[in-house]
């Protein structure tokens, strides 16, 4: 067998993180520093949309194993809009506190360490209630910050960036990482834990869709720089990492 591709090599040893390797590594948590803050401010001066609280949601009372039976990455979606209530449903389901710290929340997805490395951006097309734009998820308050982007150009520019999957969808999911937050706890292991955090927040956005008659896929595969410059993050302390373009599903829809 000829020797593997250093390149294929690399990406194994980052799969097989070894929890040894931090064995006797200074942490900044064991060394005092202060937690990171669990999530970005709104901009100054930005407008603000309140969510609807996840106990005042009416939305999405289809059984688990229903949700999980019919879910399937869907690519085609209606022209319908989401309602408020709807999106607020799926921010809660992907990233809603249920218990909220000073130091920690813990969410409606899982974290390893509770460190929710996660920001969720949105870009808004067709959302009741919320202006087409570029728009940050904040769950501490449960509400949306505007962003100063412009929405001309934005779905021309986002749809590039992810390799045109923008599907005509209602609202764009866009997650970035903010390694620190892991990497406080968590050292070199941390952006494995990141990558496997990531995946649960995406299988609940899927199956909140699929309660609510929506539909969403997840996207791996994206322009990682064009993607950032459109986030307006740096893409050393913050960087986008996965995204998924929801919609009203579509008779027939998926595939
Ligand atoms: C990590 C990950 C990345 C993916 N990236 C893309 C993508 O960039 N484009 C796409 O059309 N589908 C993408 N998908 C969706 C898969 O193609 C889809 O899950 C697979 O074909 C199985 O179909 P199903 O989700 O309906 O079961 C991705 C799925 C996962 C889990």
């Amino acid at each position: 067998m000829s020797p593997i591709d250093p390149r294929l090599a690399a990406g194994r040893r980052f799969l097989k993180a070894n929890w040894s390797d931090i064995e006797g590594v200074t942490t900044e948590q064991s060394t005092g520093v202060p937690v990171p803050a669990m999530e970005k401010p709104c901009p100054p001066g930005a407008a603000v949309v309140d969510l609807v609280p996840a106990d005042r949601l009416t939305v999405g009372t289809l059984s688990v194993r229903e949700a999980i039976a019919g879910r399937r990455s869907r690519r085609a979606f209606s022209p319908g809009s989401l309602s408020l209530e709807e999106l607020s449903y799926l921010l809660w389901a992907t990233q809603g506190i249920a218990k909220l710290t000073p130091k920690w929340s813990l969410r409606t997805s899982p974290s390893g360490g509770a460190r929710h490395p996660f920001e969720t951006y949105l870009a808004v097309f067709r959302v009741d209630g919320v202006e087409p734009g570029l728009w940050r998820y904040q769950p501490v308050e449960h509400r949306l910050c505007r962003l100063s982007r412009s929405v001309e150009g934005m779905a021309a520019e986002l749809d590039a960036a992810l390799f045109e999957q923008l599907f005509g969808c209602a609202v764009a999911f866009l997650w970035t990482a903010v390694p620190y937050r892991t990497e406080w706890r968590y050292h070199v292991v941390s952006h494995k834990v990141i990558l496997l955090d990531a995946g649960h927040v995406c299988q609940n956005l899927y199956l909140a869709c699929e309660s609510i008659g929506c539909g969403a896929c997840a996207l791996g595969a994206y322009d990682q720089q064009a993607l950032d410059r459109f986030l307006g993050v740096d893409g050393e302390e913050e960087m986008a990492i996965y995204a998924a373009p929801v919609g009203r599903r579509k008779p027939g829809g998926e595939g």
